[in-house]
């Protein structure tokens, strides 16, 4: 077959053509007659291993058939395994708009991308296996599975199936380096350009500056885009580090301070290690279950991550918006998990996070549901005009013992 032939044969229209061109002789070449993970036996070894329902292995293995049995889109899912899984270098951005086939797997053309989805598990393994992580940590590490079946099917009446968008993700499986450890996931990545830390020596208080030049709205935080407001400031001189201080409720201060060189540490670079922080769905996220899990965690990659030191953690999302004390409550977990940590601003379209309440439909807030206290409060900030921000957090591993005590909100020395 060729690749004209392949694609024509899957019915791949024009548009999603050149995204399936690269690497695609070289597929079609090496093509086996069964590619392992269209096997019944692997599916259903997969499904378990992922911890998915049983009610899934009948519409599974009788899709993992029906590809099989497909020649055209058993060439394209090798193919696509291939691009996700064997060449690194291949950018990811472009498989969310991979092509769907509903025109031949009818409503169950969802359970296509789970399957592909399906091939990085034995290779996660491996990968645990070689750092001696035990195989109920690589269980634990198979939320993304269950996460993207739920937001598949919120907005398609319940349909079984992942969306072609979270592929990008399992980049981050097949290198075995996203580990679940109790409530979170960690993966040791670098901190992130917008802030550099800094720690008082003689009471270990702990400043934020901006990186500078960025344009600041009246609340102190960043719009997406924005070209007005007021304009952040950074300098470092041989006795001091000058610049726009971002507090840790999550905003900036139009001040700026100076930290002397004699009384201050640089404890935190942009591009320095981290643990990156990444929150699976499922709510209970109270605050004993997040400050548990990140006490697991710095030991664990210590163990298992020997060659990876890390500084701290850090990430950027939605639920560190940092006006949810308002919009939400003061005593939501995530409000208490908040006050723990050092927030700082991170840009925002005001629309951050909806896909993970609502599912991927077009925002269309007078008939989404309103099941939830979450939905609730999401629906009522954005009809009276407010807006969801993410929002960016670090937390330094000399203050990992003093979570509970809001030890950055404790000593703000300015
Ligand atoms: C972030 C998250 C873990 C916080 O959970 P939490 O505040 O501890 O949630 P709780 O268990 O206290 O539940 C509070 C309410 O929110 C609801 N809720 C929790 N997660 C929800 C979600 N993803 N979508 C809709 N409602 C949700 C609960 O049903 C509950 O409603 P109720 O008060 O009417 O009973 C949760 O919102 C979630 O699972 N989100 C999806 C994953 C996510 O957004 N990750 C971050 C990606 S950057």
């Amino acid at each position: 077959m060729t690749e004209e032939q392949l694609l024509d044969s899957a019915e791949v229209v024009s548009r999603h053509r050149a995204a399936l061109q690269p690497h695609l002789a070289e597929s079609l070449a090496c093509l086996p007659d069964l590619p392992r993970f269209l096997a019944p036996e692997f599916v259903l070894w997969a499904r378990e291993f992922a911890g998915l329902p049983a009610e899934l292995d009948a519409p599974l293995t009788e899709t993992a058939r029906a590809i099989a049995g497909h020649a055209g889109l058993r060439g394209l899912i090798w193919h696509q395994s291939r691009l996700l899984y064997d060449h690194l270098d291949h950018p990811t951005d472009a498989c969310g708009g991979w092509p769907t086939f509903e025109h031949v797997l009818g409503d169950q053309a969802g359970l296509y991308y789970l399957i592909l989805c399906f091939e990085v598990l034995p290779r996660m393994v491996e990968r645990h296996r070689e750092r001696g992580i035990p195989e109920s940590v690589s269980r634990a590490c198979c939320t993304h599975f269950r996460e993207s079946l739920r937001l598949y099917g919120l907005t398609r009446g319940g349909a079984l199936g992942v969306s072609p968008r979270v592929l990008f993700w399992l980049r981050n499986h097949l290198a075995g380096r996203l580990i679940t450890l109790g409530r979170f996931e960690y993966m040791v990545r670098p901190f992130t350009d917008r802030a550099r830390v800094f720690r008082r020596r003689a009471d270990g208080a702990v400043v934020a500056l901006d990186r500078g030049g960025q344009w600041f709205n009246a609340h102190g935080y960043l719009d997406a885009g924005a070209t007005s407001g007021w304009q952040s400031v950074y300098q470092e001189t041989e006795s001091a580090w000058t610049g726009t201080p971002l507090h840790p409720a999550g905003h900036a201060l139009p001040d700026p301070v100076s930290l002397a060189k004699a009384e201050w540490d640089l404890a935190l670079a942009p591009g320095e290690p981290i643990l990156e922080v990444h929150i699976p769905a499922g709510g209970q996220m109270t605050l004993d279950r997040a400050l548990d899990s990140m006490r697991q965690a710095p030991p664990f990659f210590r163990r298992h991550f020997a060659d990876q030191p890390f500084r701290g953690f850090g990430t950027f999302s939605w639920i560190l918006d940092p006006e949810i004390p308002v919009w939400y409550g003061p005593e939501t977990n995530m409000a208490q998990w908040e006050r723990e940590l050092y927030l700082f601003p991170y840009p925002s379209s005001g629309r951050d996070g909806l896909y993970f309440v609502f599912g991927e439909a077009p925002i269309d807030p007078p008939n989404l549901p309103r099941d939830t206290s979450l939905r609730r409060a999401v629906l009522d900030r954005l009809a009276a005009g407010g807006g969801i921000r993410a929002g960016g957090m670090f937390v330094l591993l000399d203050e990992l013992d003093a979570l509970g005590t809001q030890p950055y909100r404790r000593i703000w020395p300015f």
